[in-house]
């Protein structure tokens, strides 16, 4: 109880001037060929991008953020390169106030019995706390494993979830990480139901037949950076790089070993996709890449969880290339994206599944290309729905994405015990 009533002052007290750094700022809808946005996406907070609708194939479409002195900048050369453009919000300060009065009206409401409730977000101690607890309930079922501290000295915790103690080599495992990206708050959310479904026994075959590793929270001290200081923080808060003064942390998303320094775009400390001084500089990306090697010859899927835009995105992303089961690859999301979309709410697009350069852009060090280099069949970059605003989720909409998205990583199990059987 404690630690929910301070965190809930702690809020109530800063709400006025946290995020007073985007008032005025503006959001944008932009379209174009995809190479030209792409280009900007070291220069321009890009918060979530998709294929056009209406596509003469490679048409992207993109939601940004600019100040007013970069829209004084960005508008024109938007009209000089034929990009389109549409004004979403001309107050993004506002939108972020809102968000926050909406959190806490649902903590208050929420079911104080438990630590964690489907219809909040929490704070990084209180995740952890919740997989301590989960831990304590169910320890024939979990080991939480204290991985390793962050940048700034959090324990990062994460589950170990088997039937046989990790013990029966015969079982493939899965591996799952959330909120690489510290404002893509609504992944762990998803990470944290898929634990309590799978040790409430929600599906058996699954919980029985597989070994489970499921991070739910791998980049705290960006997390709460987030929650605290600037709610649209992605990176770490890492300072061991040249120029980490004026630009403190590293882009965990372009961090793993896979042609890792090879794209301009991610070298400056300064842009919001800096892939770090070395490839695994971030203690918070070992973790993942340790959890990854440490049962990697029976590993069958990797999922990084992310948002927003509905999409499972697959290899390779450096160069745009299918890896050689290409085909299983899309067969398997395609699977996990029909699941979702038959539970979807009728609003949201259906899920888009295919190669990450194809749908998006070129980018390098990634989880998912850097997980299928080292070995692992499946893996993915998953797109969570955004609704509203498709960079900030409601939290009366964590129900339905941690349901649908149950949906799909459940039907991705079962396409794994398939292929073993
Ligand atoms: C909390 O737990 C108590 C005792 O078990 C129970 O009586 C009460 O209804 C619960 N409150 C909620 C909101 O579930
Ligand atoms: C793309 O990258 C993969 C993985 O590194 C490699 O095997 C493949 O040959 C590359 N394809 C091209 C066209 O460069």
């Amino acid at each position: 109880m404690a630690p929910l009533i301070a965190y809930l002052l702690l809020l109530a007290g800063a709400v006025h001037a946290r995020h007073d750094n985007y008032e005025g700022h503006l959001l944008y809808r932009i379209w174009g060929p995809s190479h030209q946005i792409s280009s900007l996406e070291a220069s321009i907070d890009i918060l979530s991008a998709k294929p056009a609708a209406i596509s003469s194939s490679r048409q992207l479409e993109a939601l940004i953020r600019l100040s007013p002195q970069e829209k004084e900048q960005w508008l024109p050369y938007f009209e000089k390169n034929d990009m389109g453009y549409k004004l979403v919000s001309d107050n993004l300060a506002n939108i972020l106030r809102a968000e926050e009065s909406q959190i806490n009206r649902a903590r208050e409401t929420a079911n104080t019995n438990s630590t964690i409730t489907w219809d909040a977000y929490y704070n990084s101690e209180q995740i952890f706390k919740y997989i301590d607890e989960v831990g304590e309930k169910y320890p024939n079922l979990v080991t939480v494993i204290n991985a390793g501290l962050s940048y700034e000295g959090r324990q990062i915790k994460y589950v170990r979830i088997s039937t046989t103690r990790f013990e029966n080599t015969r079982k493939p495992v899965i591996v799952i990480d959330a909120a690489v990206h510290a404002r893509e708050w609504v992944t762990s959310p998803v990470a944290l139901y898929l634990i309590e479904q799978l040790v409430t026994g929600a599906d058996k075959e699954l919980l029985e037949k597989i070994d489970w590793i499921i991070i739910p929270m791998a980049n705290p001290d960006g997390y709460e950076y987030s929650i605290n200081e600037d709610r649209l923080w992605r990176k770490t808060r890492s300072k061991s790089h040249e120029g980490a003064d004026e630009c403190p942390g590293v882009d965990g998303n372009r961090n793993f070993d896979f042609h890792f320094g090879s794209r301009p775009a991610s070298a400056d400390p300064c842009s919001i996709i800096y892939e770090g001084p070395s490839a695994f500089s971030e203690p918070e990306i070992r973790v993942i890449r340790d959890a990854v090697m440490s049962n990697l010859p029976r590993t069958a899927l990797y999922i990084s969880l992310h948002s927003y835009g509905n999409m499972f995105l697959y290899a390779w992303g450096h160069n745009g290339t299918l890896p050689s089961n290409g085909l299983a690859l899309h067969l398997a999301g395609i699977r996990m994206a029909t699941a979702i979309d038959k539970v979807k709410l009728d609003k949201a697009t259906p899920y888009i599944v295919g190669n990450a350069a194809q749908v998006l852009y070129f980018t390098s060090g990634t989880s998912r290309d850097w997980t299928r280099s080292v070995g692992i069949p499946l893996t993915y970059t998953m797109e969570l729905p955004g609704y509203e605003y498709e960079f900030i989720v409601p939290p009366t909409y964590i129900k339905q994405i941690i349901t649908e998205s149950w949906a799909g990583i459940a039907e991705g199990g079962h396409y794994v015990l398939n292929m073993y059987n």
